[in-house]
């Protein structure tokens, strides 16, 4: 059953193109209080004039480059700051939905691969930091969106970093798994209380993704492949009907708006345990520190 989210307050990472503008347009249009998030400030302001030129709702956007854990943690202060502002000492819905493609090995300033530091690190440390105000709602949602693209791979535990072999489609699935990994972990350790988590597959949809942090062959094969694409729009449904519906059901792994199996890999609990507790040193939370932030 549809619910009223007017009363919701949503974080959405990304929320200056594609799928995240769509989902915060939505959303925003439906009364909800969004705070959206971007790495570029003109963008941000682009983002929230056509939510107020589309919608005539208000949101709020915030510029943090994910790709630091130092900008990350600046961005949970300054989304509690907001929050309090607004009159809310709690937060509904975050959707982890900031996601990029390097065709390059790059590291970030903090020295760690930046697909899995922006695609995978930053939600989880996010994720952690304003856990305290989502388990002051009544009933707290996270939200990741990952991809089909999780499947027909593992954790490279050897190689985290992906020093020894890289290669662009093969480090973004790496970090689509760990999306799914991560949702399904987050649901065994938080989910005995009201807590949901769930990773999004959005099919495949029309964006400039895969033009972005690329060029060359890469970019134009993105391009030629996005054209089969669906709208952001219809990208955006599952995130919205997770975000809106009462009690939408069982299920980690949700595409076209209905739970679907994962990837056999991504279920293995041992591997999801490990992943998460490699996660925790890499964001330099003690063990057993995750949503703990006092
Ligand atoms: N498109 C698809 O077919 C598809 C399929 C499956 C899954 N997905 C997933 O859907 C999510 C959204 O992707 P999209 O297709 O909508 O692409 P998109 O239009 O490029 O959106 C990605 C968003 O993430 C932001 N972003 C990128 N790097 C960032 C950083 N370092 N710090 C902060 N924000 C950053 C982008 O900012 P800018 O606006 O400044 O670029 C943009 O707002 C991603 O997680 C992606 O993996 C997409």
């Amino acid at each position: 059953m549809v619910q009223d989210i007017g009363e919701k307050t949503v974080v959405i990472t990304g929320a200056t193109s594609g799928i995240g503008l769509a989902t915060a347009t939505e959303l925003a249009g439906r009364g909800a209080y969004v705070i959206g998030v971007g790495r570029d400030k003109q963008r941000c302001s682009h983002a929230k004039e056509h939510i107020a030129a589309t919608t005539g709702a208000r949101t709020d956007f915030l510029t943090a480059d994910l790709r630091m854990q130092k900008n990350v943690r600046q961005l949970a202060e300054d989304i509690q700051a907001l929050l309090m502002e607004h009159g809310e000492k709690n937060l509904d819905l975050l959707i982890n939905n900031a996601g990029m493609i390097s065709a390059w090995y790059t590291l970030t300033d903090e020295g760690l691969e930046t697909q899995f530091a922006v695609n995978h690190l930053a939600p989880f440390l996010l994720t952690h930091l304003l856990m305290p105000i989502l388990l002051k709602s009544s009933e707290p949602r996270v939200l990741t969106v990952s991809s089909k693209s999780h499947r027909g791979t593992r954790i490279r535990f050897d190689d985290i970093m992906l020093k020894k072999s890289y290669s662009c489609l093969g480090a973004y699935k790496h970090t689509k798994l760990c999306n799914v990994m991560f949702m399904a972990e987050l649901q065994r350790r938080f989910g005995n209380g009201n807590l949901r988590a769930f990773a999004v597959d959005p099919g495949l949809v029309r964006t400039e993704i895969g033009m972005k942090g690329t060029g060359g062959l890469v970019s134009f094969v993105w391009s030629m492949r996005a054209r089969g694409g669906i709208t952001p729009e219809q990208g955006a449904s599952t995130c919205i009907h997770l975000a809106s519906h009462e009690g939408p059901g069982e299920g980690i792994y949700w595409k076209d708006c209905a739970p679907i199996p994962s990837s056999g890999y991504s279920r293995r609990v041992a591997e999801a345990k490990q992943l998460w507790e490699l996660s925790e040193k890499m964001c330099a939370i003690p063990p057993g520190g995750f949503g703990k932030t006092d």
